[in-house]
């Protein structure tokens, strides 16, 4: 049985609706690593409250999120930079920097790659083992890295879930600056971790240095990816390159007013962890007790399943899930991954306890 290319991200609800003839609320997403608990209470009457603001343009400088992101990140406002999502600042860096030589630690969130190929450059990939648990040999990094000018590392990882440790970090922070080497970190992921894993490289950045920027996704911990808010730190110049040649009024109005309402609500992300924490750890062993299933530690909110020894291949289980109503993410499409690969977000008892079911009857009715 031929398959269908696999879709570039999970996420794509609408699709899998129309595909399978169900109604969108129907579907349980676990594809997508969105906050199961939904956006912060209060964000939706916040932004409906400030409907009339619709007539005027917005802020195009967003003072008051560079402000409050500046605020909890421990930085100035002349050091944020936001964008439509994570994603629209991954492109910003990349079209604007113009990197002519770019690694990317693999497997990997893709959209490091798209954006290196809309300048024409095709980035070289250093690609992490599961059987290392999915870690970075500084030695090996290290001698390659000063042909490079720019290198993208994801921690915690997307699609494996591993982070890398904070000495990691340091070193290899040192060793893009002594190369002059962009060290583009993407933290997108790091709040649902537990506080010993959240390795982040803010205390690292100083504010004089051009070779670090550290990228903060809003819309996974927040709720709001059908929003687009992201946010990165950089060296204020470099903040200021990347500002220069973008539309004005990029952010449009009631993403900067969700930014603000949701980064000064702590409460939510130490709430996240906490429901996190204690659902990864369910999920995580519901699928190492079906038989030929490896699913990796999570550190984060998803979690990565190596299927091959269940004999089914991660296509096959995916196409029976959707007879559940269940999306699942199948990883042959990311580099280093192949189709016995398959990521599942966390989300509530019951939708976990659905998947777990549905996943126990896909394995052992033995139909592939
Ligand atoms: C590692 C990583 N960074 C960034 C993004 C994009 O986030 P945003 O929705 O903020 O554009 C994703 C989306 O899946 C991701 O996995």
């Amino acid at each position: 049985m031929g398959f269908e290319k696999t879709a570039p991200h999970g996420g794509n609800i609408y699709n899998f609706a129309k595909k399978h003839g169900y109604h969108e609320q129907e579907v349980i997403d676990f594809s997508a690593n969105i906050n199961p608990l939904k956006y912060p209470a209060g964000l939706k009457e916040e932004i409906i409250n400030s409907f009339e603001n619709i007539k005027h343009y917005p802020d195009p400088d967003c003072t008051e999120l560079k402000a409050m992101a500046a605020e909890l990140y421990q930085t100035h406002w002349e050091n944020i930079i936001a964008g439509n999502g994570a994603v629209d600042l991954i492109y910003t860096i990349v079209q604007r920097l113009r990197p002519k030589k770019v690694l990317i630690v693999q497997p990997t969130f893709s959209e490091y790659e798209k954006a290196c190929k809309t300048i024409g450059v095709e980035p070289d990939n250093l690609i992490l083992k599961g059987d290392d648990d999915w870690q970075l040999s500084l030695q090996e990094i290290g001698s390659v890295l000063n042909s490079y000018e720019m290198l993208f590392l994801c921690n915690p990882n997307n699609p494996t879930g591993n982070t890398h440790p904070i000495e990691t970090i340091k070193e290899l922070y040192r060793q893009c600056k002594k190369n002059k080497v962009v060290l583009v970190l993407d933290e997108s992921f790091l709040d649902f971790t537990r506080e010993e894993d959240r390795n982040t490289a803010l205390n690292l950045f100083k504010q004089d240095d051009d070779n670090l920027i550290i990228l903060k996704s809003l819309t996974k911990m927040f709720s709001i990816p059908g929003l687009r808010l992201g946010v990165a730190v950089a060296n204020s110049n470099l903040v200021k390159r990347l500002e220069e040649f973008r539309p004005p009024w990029h952010i449009n109005y009631f993403a900067q007013r969700a930014g603000v309402y949701c980064l000064s609500n702590s409460r939510v992300v130490a709430e996240t962890r906490s429901f996190i924490e204690k659902e990864k750890q369910f999920v995580y062993d519901g699928l190492k007790k079906i038989t030929g299933f490896k699913p990796f530690k999570p550190s984060a909110n998803f979690i990565l399943v190596d299927v091959r020894v269940s004999g089914h291949s991660a296509h096959t289980v995916a196409t029976s899930l959707a007879n559940y109503r269940i999306m699942a993410r199948v990883c042959d499409n990311f580099i280093g991954l192949d189709d016995n690969f398959l990521r599942f977000a966390v989300k509530k008892r019951e939708e976990n306890n659905k998947l777990l079911t549905a996943l126990n009857e896909v394995i052992n009715s033995g139909i592939k």
